[in-house]
């Protein structure tokens, strides 16, 4: 088997995850860049390779368990076994997000990526995570997920209050990355006596198609995070949610 580290990452053919895995890339590891669109992710592996990045394209749907399947296949006879694995794709879900309006097909479009294709991927890949001497599991979620911040948000009646990461009101979006956190420290308890650490990480609101470039930071800053606890050492944290300024309040 490689010594050289091999991580996957969903979602890698744009905005955060491309960066993630360029950041990878430049630490000499193996970048898998998971993208369901076959045009997409070709573009993505190309344009890595071209700036010398060591990256392979991996089909993956995280909706489809086949696809999932298959991706755990890939990797395994290309590596024999998976060491970092950056949980970042997502979606919106749809909009109106309102509670009052918003359809349930929005909800459960949100919570199928962000939330069961995260558990999907994490099992599907388990098996090759196990096989590495200090496996990262990292999922990508937001501080609109913290109950804690949002509930600050009503006492202060401000309903947007982005410097504090709230976002706008939502019944789908925020809450499938409430409910990712949840299920992070359920793995993390799961795992607790292996060598798996397990992380939620907010790459704060960057300008991606996610929110119509309308963030303020770059994709690049919001990898940043990814990065930190993709790499973190064997006694590192897990079950916990960061942002680049630290602990995120759940
Ligand atoms: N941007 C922000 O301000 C912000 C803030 C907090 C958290 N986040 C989180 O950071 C992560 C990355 O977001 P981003 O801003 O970089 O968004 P983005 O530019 O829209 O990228 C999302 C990525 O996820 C992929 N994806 C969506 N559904 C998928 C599926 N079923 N299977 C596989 N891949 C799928 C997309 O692929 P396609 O190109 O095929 O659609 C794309 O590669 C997300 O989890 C997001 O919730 C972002």
């Amino acid at each position: 088997m490689s010594e050289q580290t091999i991580a996957l990452v969903t979602g890698a053919n744009k905005g955060i995850g491309y960066e993630i895995a360029v950041g990878l890339g430049a630490l000499g590891w193996s970048v898998g860049v998971g993208a369901r669109d076959e045009e997409r992710r070709e573009a993505a592996v190309e344009k890595l390779r071209a700036a010398g990045v060591d990256v392979f394209g991996v089909p993956l749907d995280v909706t489809d368990d086949a696809s999932v399947a298959a991706a755990a296949r890939l990797i395994e006879e290309r590596a024999g076994r998976l060491d970092v694995l950056v949980n970042n794709a997502g979606v919106t879900g749809g909009m109106p997000h309102e509670p009052t309006k918003v359809d349930p097909a929005t909800v459960r479009t949100a919570v199928e990526t962000n939330v069961i294709g995260v558990i999907r991927v994490i099992n599907a890949m388990l098996p090759l995570l196990r096989r590495s001497a200090s496996p990262r599991i990292v999922n990508m979620s937001s501080s609109v997920g913290s109950l804690t911040r949002q509930s600050e948000s009503v006492a202060r009646r401000s309903d947007s209050a982005d410097e504090r990461g709230t976002g706008p009101i939502s019944a789908a979006y925020a809450p499938s990355k409430t409910f990712l956190n949840a299920v992070t420290v359920q793995y993390a308890r799961e795992l607790r006596d292996t060598n798996i650490l397990i992380n939620a990480g907010c790459p704060g609101f960057c300008a991606t198609d996610l929110n119509g470039f309308r963030g303020v930071r770059t994709p690049e800053q919001g990898a940043a995070i990814a990065l930190r606890l993709a790499t973190l050492p064997d006694d590192g944290p897990t079950g916990g949610f960061f942002e680049d300024a630290g602990v995120v309040p759940w």
